[in-house]
């Protein structure tokens, strides 16, 4: 029987976890993998460019969510979405990382194809509807957007593919039955090693002045860091302490720099000695900047997995992490803009730790769903 899947992306961490499946179920002759956008980042430089960078091409369905406040952004998506489920009756939904689209077409997916399904045995499902890429991760920290949309979405989804052992004990933990949890490892060391040579051959960092090995690399995003006037105030002087003893490069996230605008604070880090500022950078240019960097400064999720499997020493601004793997495993540690410095002493002194890549993180993670929707549709 051919099968209809829908993959969701609707965000910039999203784009490099649906590529590597989308090319693995698109070489598959009994399903039709079809893309989603549900518009949740819509600027050419925190959209187009990945999908032209991950060689995807135009979304086949898009949504135009757009911003707004947390409701009105998931209320929009689901609104969206239902249609597109009740028209379209995919067999299988594929909803990866955190954000409020990852929840929003859980939810309206949800109560609409379980209700459709045709062999309802005493209202047991009896294949899976929703599946979640990257599921299990926890930081323990509800004030975080992404750890509540997380939390709902293991919680609804029947069919849970984690990155890491700690993402199954999780979900034990959380009373999942073990036959829905499925370890597939890390989808993006699959985009990674993807465009592996493409990264290699880019030349952004020489096009920034920049020295291998000789800088930072930063990127701040997260509510928290961002949001509040005075934790930006400190990040700002951080980064010109730190441009004291290297270059850095900052690629600013549009709410961080709409936050830096409206505190004054845009003009102080472009005026500062060794500190370039760019524009969201595309998936390949962006690597191209990590790879060749001494070390890493930032609260994203993904950049932690990054630079762990790279070897790259990671600094990540916050005070808990739903991927622990990167911390016991690998070159990440948290820390506060007061207890850095001693980590940037380390790293410069040629003196941080050595980490490891986790099992699991080698590329074939598509692969490994793609057996999983096999085994469970075809
Ligand atoms: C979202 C995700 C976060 C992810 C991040 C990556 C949630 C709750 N958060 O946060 O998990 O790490 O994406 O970037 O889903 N904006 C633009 N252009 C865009 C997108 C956003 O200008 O293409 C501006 C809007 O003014 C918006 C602000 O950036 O108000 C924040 O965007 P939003 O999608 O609400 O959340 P992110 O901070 O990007």
């Amino acid at each position: 029987m051919h099968r209809l899947i829908h993959l969701i992306a609707a965000a910039r961490p999203n784009f490099m976890k649906i590529a590597p499946l989308y090319h693995a179920l698109a070489k598959e002759d009994w399903v039709t993998p079809v893309i989603v956008h549900t518009g949740q980042h819509y600027d050419l430089n925190m959209s187009d460019a990945f999908f032209r960078d991950l060689r995807l091409s135009e979304p086949d369905i898009h949504l135009g969510a757009g911003s707004g406040s947390h409701a009105e952004q998931t209320a929009r998506v689901m609104m969206a979405y239902e249609k597109i489920v009740i028209e379209k009756q995919p067999d299988m939904v594929v909803v990866v990382g955190d954000v409020n689209s990852t929840i929003a077409c859980t939810l309206a997916s949800a109560k609409i194809l379980y209700d459709a399904l045709p062999n309802r045995i005493n209202y047991k499902v009896d294949r899976p509807v929703i599946a979640h890429l990257e599921a299990g991760l926890r930081s323990f920290d509800r004030t975080m957007p992404e750890e509540v949309n997380r939390i709902a979405t293991d919680v609804l989804a029947d069919l849970l593919w984690t990155p890491s052992e700690d993402g199954d004990a999780n979900l034990l933990h959380e009373g999942v039955a073990k036959d829905k949890i499925v370890r597939v490892g890390n989808i993006m060391i699959d985009s990674l090693e993807m465009m592996r040579e493409h990264i290699v051959a880019a030349d952004t960092c020489q096009q920034h002045g920049l020295m291998p090995q000789g800088y930072a690399v930063v990127t701040l995003h997260r509510p928290s860091n961002v949001d509040n006037p005075e934790t930006l105030v400190k990040l700002c002087e951080l980064l010109m302490t730190t441009a004291q003893r290297m270059p850095v490069v900052f690629p600013v996230h549009p709410r961080t720099r709409k936050n830096l605008e409206n505190h004054q604070l845009l003009a102080k880090l472009e005026q500062a000695a060794g500190i370039t500022l760019l524009d969201p950078q595309s998936y390949i240019n962006f690597m191209n900047l990590v790879f060749n960097a001494r070390l890493v400064i930032t609260d994203s999720g993904g950049i932690q997995e990054e630079t762990t499997y790279l070897g790259i020493p990671c600094l990540t601004l916050r005070p808990n992490t739903e991927r622990p793997a990167t911390i016991e495993q690998g070159t990440n540690v948290l820390c506060t803009t007061d207890s850095i410095k001693p980590h940037i002493d380390d790293i410069l002194a040629g003196k941080f730790k050595q980490g490891k890549i986790p099992e699991f993180w080698d590329g074939n993670t598509a692969a490994r769903v793609v057996d999983s929707i096999r085994s469970c549709l075809s």
